[in-house]
C-alpha cells in the first residue's frame, strides 16, 4: 500500500470543545503519523481560497463564517493510505450519519460544526497542503 500525506483541518467547534489531543490520539491509534501542525485563526480570504470549489453551493457564505469563527488547527497526516484512512476516522460529513466510533460521530453536532475535514482525493491533498505549508514546513518520518 502506498504511503500518502493528506490535509486535516480540526474545526472550531472541536477546538472550543477541547478535544484536540483526543482527535489527534485517533489519527496516532488509526495508523497515521502527524508531519506537520499549526493553530491557526483563518482569515476570511483564506477561507474563501480553501473552500473555493463550493463558492457556488448555497452553504458556502456559512461554511466559510463558521471556518473564521475560531481557531482551527491544521494539519498534514502521513501513512499508508492516509486520504481514504483519514475520511475513515473521520466518518460522514453529517455526524448523523457518521459510523459509531468515528471522530464525527462523537464529537460533531451538525453538517456545518462537524468537527474536521480531510482532504478527498490524490490532488486534493497535494493542493490542500501547499494551501498551507511550505515543502520544508512539512517534516520526514521520525
Ligand atoms: S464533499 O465530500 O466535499 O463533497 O462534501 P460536501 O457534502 O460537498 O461538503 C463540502 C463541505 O461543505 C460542508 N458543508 C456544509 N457547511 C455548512 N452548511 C451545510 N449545509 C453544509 N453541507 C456541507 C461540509 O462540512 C464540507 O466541509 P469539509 O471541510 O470539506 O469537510
Amino acid at each position: 500500500m502506498a504511503v500518502e500525506r493528506t490535509l486535516s483541518i480540526i474545526k472550531p467547534d472541536a477546538v472550543a470543545k477541547n478535544v484536540i489531543g483526543e482527535i489527534y490520539s485517533r489519527f496516532e491509534k488509526g495508523g497515521l503519523r502527524i508531519v506537520a501542525a499549526r493553530m491557526m485563526q483563518l482569515s476570511r480570504e483564506q477561507a474563501e481560497g480553501f473552500y473555493a470549489v463550493h463558492r457556488e453551493r448555497p452553504f458556502f457564505k456559512d461554511l466559510v463564517d463558521f471556518m473564521i469563527s475560531g481557531p482551527v488547527v491544521v494539519q498534514v497526516l502521513e501513512g499508508e493510505n492516509a486520504i481514504a484512512r483519514n475520511r475513515e476516522l473521520m466518518g460522514a460529513t453529517n455526524p448523523k450519519e457518521a459510523a459509531a466510533g468515528t471522530i464525527r460521530a462523537d464529537f460533531a453536532d451538525s453538517i456545518d460544526a462537524n468537527a474536521v475535514h480531510g482532504s478527498d482525493g490524490p490532488d486534493t491533498a497535494r493542493e490542500e497542503i501547499a494551501y498551507f505549508f511550505k515543502p520544508e514546513e512539512v517534516c520526514a518520518r521520525g
